[in-house]
C-alpha cells in the first residue's frame, strides 16, 4: 500500500558502484536473498550503458537479482541499451514502467524526472514483445475523488471528451471509471500492467474489481477515438 508519496529516496544515477550498493540495501530491508525485478529506476545518460548493465548482469549471476528492469527511458535509449546488451552478452531490461493513464499528456508535457509513455514506446514494446507497467494510472484518483486534480499536462483538448467517454462507458458496465481505466490498460495492444497504488482496503477492492471487466471493442473503440463520436 501507498504509504507516502516519495517513500525513498530517487538516486539518479546508475554507476555500477551505486547499483551493486542500492542491491545490497534492497535485499537488507526487504529481508530475502534475491530481488525478482530489479530496475533501474531512471536512465543515466551520463554512465555508458555497458558499465551499467554490466553491474547488472553481476547481480543476475550472483544469484543476487532474477530479472531486470527499466523506467522512466525513452524507446531510442531502450533499443540502445538492448543492443549494448546483445553485442556484450550482458542481461537485458526484460520490461519498462512507465507513466502512464488513460488521459493522454499534452504534446510537449514536462514530467521531468520521469517519463511518460510516447507512442513510440508503445510500438517499441509491441514489437519486441516487451512488458510495459503503467505507473500513476489513476492519477493519484483525480478520475473520481473532488479532492484531486488533474494535473495541467493532462488538460488538452480532447481531455474532455475523453472524460465523457470513460463515464458512459463507466456506466454501461456498472464499474467505477477508475475500474474502467484499468480495463482498458489491459485490452490495450500491447496489453499494458497497471502498478496498484492504494491507502485502504476499500480502494484495494475497487480497484481488483477491474479484473471481472470486459470491454466490448466499441467501447474500447469510444475510449481510443472520443472525439469521433
Ligand atoms: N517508476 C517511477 O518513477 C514511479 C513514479 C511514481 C510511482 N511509481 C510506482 O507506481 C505505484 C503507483 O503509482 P501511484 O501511486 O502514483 O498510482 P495512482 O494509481 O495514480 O495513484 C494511487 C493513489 O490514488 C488513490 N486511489 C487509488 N485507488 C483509488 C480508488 N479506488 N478511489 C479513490 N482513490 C484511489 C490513492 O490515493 P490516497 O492514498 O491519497 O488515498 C492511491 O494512493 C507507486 O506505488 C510506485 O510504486 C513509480
Amino acid at each position: 500500500m501507498t504509504q507516502s508519496r516519495l517513500p525513498y529516496s530517487i538516486n539518479m544515477r546508475l554507476r555500477a558502484s551505486q547499483i551493486e550498493a542500492e542491491c545490497d540495501k534492497s535485499l537488507r530491508r526487504l529481508q530475502v536473498d534475491t530481488i525478482d525485478l530489479f530496475y533501474a529506476h531512471c536512465d543515466d545518460r551520463q554512465t555508458p550503458l555497458e558499465e551499467t548493465l554490466g553491474a547488472f548482469d553481476s547481480l543476475v549471476k550472483a544469484g543476487k537479482v532474477r530479472y531486470v528492469g527499466a523506467s522512466n527511458y525513452l524507446a531510442w535509449r531502450l533499443a540502445e541499451a538492448d543492443a549494448v546488451s546483445q553485442t556484450h552478452d550482458l542481461v537485458s531490461y526484460c520490461c519498462i514502467q512507465q507513466r502512464y493513464t488513460y488521459l493522454r499528456p499534452v504534446p510537449g508535457a514536462s514530467f521531468s524526472p520521469q517519463v511518460a509513455a510516447n507512442d513510440d514506446l508503445l510500438d517499441f514494446c509491441r514489437s519486441r514483445e516487451m512488458t510495459m507497467l503503467a505507473y500513476s494510472p489513476l492519477l493519484t484518483g483525480a478520475y473520481t475523488r473532488s479532492d484531486r486534480e488533474f494535473m495541467q499536462q493532462y488538460q488538452g483538448p480532447d481531455s474532455d471528451a475523453c472524460i465523457e467517454a470513460l463515464r458512459q462507458v463507466s456506466v454501461e458496465l456498472n464499474a467505477t471509471p477508475n475500474q474502467v481505466v484499468y480495463a482498458w490498460m489491459w485490452r490495450h495492444t500491447p496489453p499494458v500492467i497497471p502498478i496498484l497504488g492504494v491507502s485502504t482496503s476499500a480502494q484495494l477492492s475497487e480497484n481488483l474489481g477491474a479484473l471481472e471487466l470486459v470491454l466490448t471493442d466499441d467501447q474500447v473503440s469510444r475510449l481510443n477515438h472520443p472525439t469521433a463520436y
